[in-house]
């Protein structure tokens, strides 16, 4: 059953994701080589601390941390540790806060120093898709509208998309229905209408879409071992339009993706 949510209910989903979105950027002037991503992972517990938050992903299932870090062949999932960022590598930090009993969820690719070209376009492509996905959220349009328009861009980009992960619901708990696949045939699944909340979360790679976990039951990586990215974002269909609970307003200002339209 999908839980739509009142406007008041978006607010109060808007200000957990506002606290994700600003640990995921307080988080990026910190990914250097050398660091370790235990380091990145006990900054952001102990700034959701502070703002009064609870990291969601902590004891989800077993999770052991707070943040996910997941690392250049790595899709979702990395569980931090002593490992130390590298130059060239790119790092996909994803986190989930609970404010209020409300959940926000949020997940960014970021390059650690100068990375290959090749590298900068996976990241400029996932992040691409996402947007992609979101111009098709209007009230009428169906959920796999979103799946297929981040597939098409994908491909069309020369990567492929990761299939075993999908977006999902949340708001009231981390994992609400409906499950949004990031790939798939138009026109399927629920009609889109306000109330809707998803947190939409393009996983893509490389080489082929094929995963495999790790023996730490957690780590899930590309079979191929060809580099993978992740981009996430809560968003909600509102009575003003659909709009990106998980931005930040100077992150608003700087992408050209919004130019256009209102989504912040
Ligand atoms: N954004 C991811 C998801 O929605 C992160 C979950 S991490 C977990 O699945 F530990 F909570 F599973
Ligand atoms: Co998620």
């Amino acid at each position: 059953m999908i839980i739509y949510k009142s406007e008041e209910e978006i607010q109060g989903i808007k200000r957990s994701n506002q606290i994700v979105a600003t640990i995921l950027s307080e988080l990026k002037p910190m990914i250097k080589a050398g660091v370790k991503t235990r380091e990145l992972d006990e900054y952001a517990e102990t700034r959701a601390k502070e703002m009064d938050a609870i990291p969601a992903f902590k004891g989800y299932r077993g999770y052991p941390s707070s943040l996910c870090t997941s690392i250049n062949e790595e899709i979702v999932h990395g569980i931090p540790s002593s490992r130390r960022l590298k130059e060239g590598d790119i790092l996909s930090l994803d986190f989930g806060a609970i404010f209020e009993g409300f959940y926000g969820d949020a997940a960014v690719t970021y390059p650690v120093g100068a990375i290959s070209p090749k590298a900068q376009d996976l990241i400029d492509t996932v992040e691409g898709a996402f947007y992609k996905g979101l111009k098709q959220i209007e009230e009428g349009k169906r959920l796999s509208d979103i799946s297929h328009a981040i597939q098409g861009y994908v491909e069309s980009r020369g990567f492929s998309v990761i299939r075993s992960f999908v977006g999902h619901g949340i708001g009231l708990s981390l994992h609400e229905e409906p499950q949004l696949p990031n790939f798939g045939l138009p026109g399927r699944g629920p009609k889109i209408k306000k109330g809707l909340v998803l947190a939409m979360e393009p996983m893509i790679a490389m080489g082929d879409w094929k995963v495999e976990i790790l023996t730490d039951n957690w780590t899930a990586v590309t079979q191929d071992r060809s580099l993978s990215a992740h981009y996430e974002h809560t968003v909600a269909v509102t009575q003003n339009g659909t709009k990106i609970l998980s931005l930040l307003n100077e992150e608003k200002e700087s992408l050209s993706y919004l130019k256009e339209n209102t989504y912040a």
